[in-house]
């Protein structure tokens, strides 16, 4: 018998599978430099000791991960967001929470920002002065290593934001940068007189145009313009020093041996400049994308990226890697654009623009990686719809955005939805919108009129919306809360660091009160809504099929009231179903058998559907999952 290869043969094994995706790339960006051979040096180094020290049962972890790399493409993948202070308090808290989740259906916990924020306003965390610790307030790296752990022994998985784009003003290399130290000026983009952030400024796109114009500060204690794209207090990284990737993978791989499964890489599309362009998904982003991840799957391979890109149809693929970088970049990258069209086609009772989008831009199948479908998040829903795209279904780009925003801010006269602006572009005219999925989808109007016929409405929008997400291929996300239709919450208005960003509206605490009403009675809106929510969970769960890898084929219903996919698996296909109206609408018989269907099952529900005249008949925003 021959002895089983060394650790470190093994650790060299992995740097011979993945050495395409790494040097190559950092050859590309970092070449040039003189210190490039030490550069590369020292990151083998990095990766080699953060593989020893990685501990015992993650390394098992890497070899189990390895033998079914698509461990996170299963139908059993169900994930929930959440801010762990506004969730659970604390992250020991979150321990507590942990049956609540695992009775939902959820297998994939994503924290919030967890990291150590600057104080005062931090952008939600999103403006980090500390990788290495937890924000007190929450506890400690112990708490987050223990949590990890009690995850794992449960068969769930733990995300956590990683901010990559840039710092708090409040890190210690921010600090020391502007206290005059060259080293570390040069890991931020700083410079010492306006002409260049203005010769750049001249093709960037604001991201707060209200709270924060323009995307650099002038510093005049230090003297120089620094480069900040979100906020004053978040700088951003300067990526063309090396220093500051060899930096980021340390702190990458020190998280992913805490136990992490997947790192949240925020606002990726920013991390490289270039002149006359709006400085967002250069080519190069997607050369240190995939070399990142070379590095998390040298050493620590049970580790994936879920890429955070909030763009258009167009540009979001390209986050799974295009062309030569095909399957190499993330693993997991958001579905804008079926949250986008999901709620476009619910204010216009018209599924045709979501099919057409869908269809045009997105293939039926990924090279290792899936979505994250989600309906809600933490941020505001921008109207990601090109005028090309509105343009071939013949109406105006700009006029249905307008629309859209008018209709989920609520003025639009006959709209059901409560939400609020974020944001004012006068420029493009576009109007961002805040808002709790309930809110948005009529619950919050439907109560307060004491219509209980409109609250029901509501209701299934909010169940046909979690099938839609559980269904299409991918790990469907629920954001914390819209389980139970938690409103929208004015209380943010009263915080002067939150008062001025209304995605504080859609950011309650948990009201466990509502969830233990909505657990004990499920005849209650919160009842349906959390019975409901399980159901479909559970079920999505049960049906293998539903397997992320497997082609999702966007079908034409003839019906432009209906939403129609077909799941392709090898055992047979699932056509999903969604009524985006309020009323009853049909699909012919012929139509289900020419596309697939032998039997009329719903997966769904779980039961036989009975056609009448050869019609299925949906109800109101009906959904059915027929095998
Ligand atoms: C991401 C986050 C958002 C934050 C921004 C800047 O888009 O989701 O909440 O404001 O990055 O960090």
């Amino acid at each position: 018998m021959r002895p089983s290869p060394a650790p470190s043969a093994i650790f060299d094994m992995r740097l011979a599978r993945s050495a395409p995706d790494l040097w190559p790339m950092l050859q590309r960006l970092y070449g040039e430099r003189a210190d490039y051979a030490e550069f590369c040096a020292q990151l083998e180094q990095t990766l080699r000791a953060s593989w020893k020290a990685r501990p015992a049962d993650l390394k098992r972890l890497d070899l189990a991960r390895d033998l079914e790399p698509d461990w996170f493409q299963r139908a059993g993948m169900v994930g929930y967001v959440f801010y762990i202070d506004r969730f659970a308090g604390d992250l020991p808290g979150v321990h507590e929470r942990l049956d609540y989740l695992t009775d939902l259906g959820v297998s994939y916990v994503h924290l919030m920002p967890c990291l150590m924020p600057r104080p005062g306003d931090s952008d939600g965390g999103y403006s980090v002065m500390d990788y290495r610790r937890i924000n007190p307030e929450y506890g400690s790296m112990a708490d987050l290593t223990r949590l990890a752990g009690n995850l794992r022994a449960r068969g769930m998985s733990l995300c956590v934001d990683l901010v990559l784009n840039h710092t708090a003003r409040e890190h210690d290399w921010a600090r020391r940068a502007a206290a005059g130290e060259a080293e570390f000026q040069d890991m931020y983009l700083m410079f010492d007189d306006e002409t260049r952030p203005r010769a750049y400024g001249q093709t960037l796109v604001d991201i707060f145009p209200d709270t924060a114009p323009g995307s650099f500060t002038h510093y005049p204690e230090f003297g120089k313009w620094v480069w900040t794209t979100f906020n004053e207090h978040q700088w951003d990284l300067n990526w063309s020093n090396p220093r500051v990737f060899l930096e980021i993978v340390r702190i990458m791989l020190n998280l992913a041996n805490k136990g992490v499964d997947v790192l949240r890489l925020d606002a990726v599309a920013f991390m490289w400049k270039r002149i006359g362009t709006t400085c967002q998904g250069q080519p190069e982003v997607h050369v240190l994308l995939r070399a990142l991840r070379a590095c998390t799957r040298i050493a620590a391979s049970a580790v994936i990226h879920l890429e955070e890109a909030i763009v258009g149809p167009a540009e979001m693929l390209t986050y799974f890697g295009r062309g030569e970088h095909d399957g190499r970049e993330g693993n997991l990258a958001y579905h804008n654009s079926l949250m986008v069209q999901y709620w476009g086609a619910l204010a216009t009772r018209d599924t045709r623009l979501m099919t057409h989008v869908l269809r045009t831009h997105f293939p039926p199948a990924l090279t290792n990686a899936t979505y994250a479908t989600y309906i809600r998040c933490h941020d505001d829903i921008g109207w990601a719809v090109t005028d090309e795209d509105a343009r071939d279904l013949g109406f105006s780009g700009r006029a249905h955005r307008a629309f859209l925003s008018d209709f989920y801010d609520g003025s639009y006269p006959t709209s059901f939805a409560r939400g609020a602006l974020l944001q004012f572009n006068p420029e493009t005219g576009d109007k961002r919108i805040s808002g709790s999925f309930a809110s948005l989808a009529g619950l919050e109007a439907g109560l307060q009129s004491g219509d209980p016929q409109a609250a029901g409405l509501a209701i299934d929008r909010i169940l046909m919306g979690h099938a839609l997400i559980a269904s299409f291929g991918g790990i469907p996300l629920i954001y914390m809360g819209d389980e139970i239709g938690l409103l929208n919450d004015d209380s943010y208005l009263d915080d002067p660091h939150h008062a001025a960003d209304s995605r504080w509206i859609h950011r309650p605490a948990m009201d466990w009160d509502r969830a233990a009403r909505a657990g004990a009675d499920p005849t209650t809106p919160e009842g349906r809504i959390l019975a409901g929510t399980r159901a479909i969970l559970h079920r999505r769960r049960a049906v293998d099929r539903l397997h992320g890898g497997h082609p999702t084929e966007i079908l034409d219903s003839g019906n432009a009231a209906i939403f129609a996919c077909a799941r392709r698996a090898p055992s047979g296909s699932i056509l999903c179903l969604f009524n985006f109206t309020e009323s009853w609408q049909q699909i012919s018989g012929s139509w289900l058998r020419y596309h697939g269907l032998t039997e009329m099952r719903d997966l769904l529900s779980d039961m036989m559907v009975a056609l009448h005249d050869d019609m299925l008949l949906l109800p109101p925003y009906g959904r059915v999952w027929m095998s």
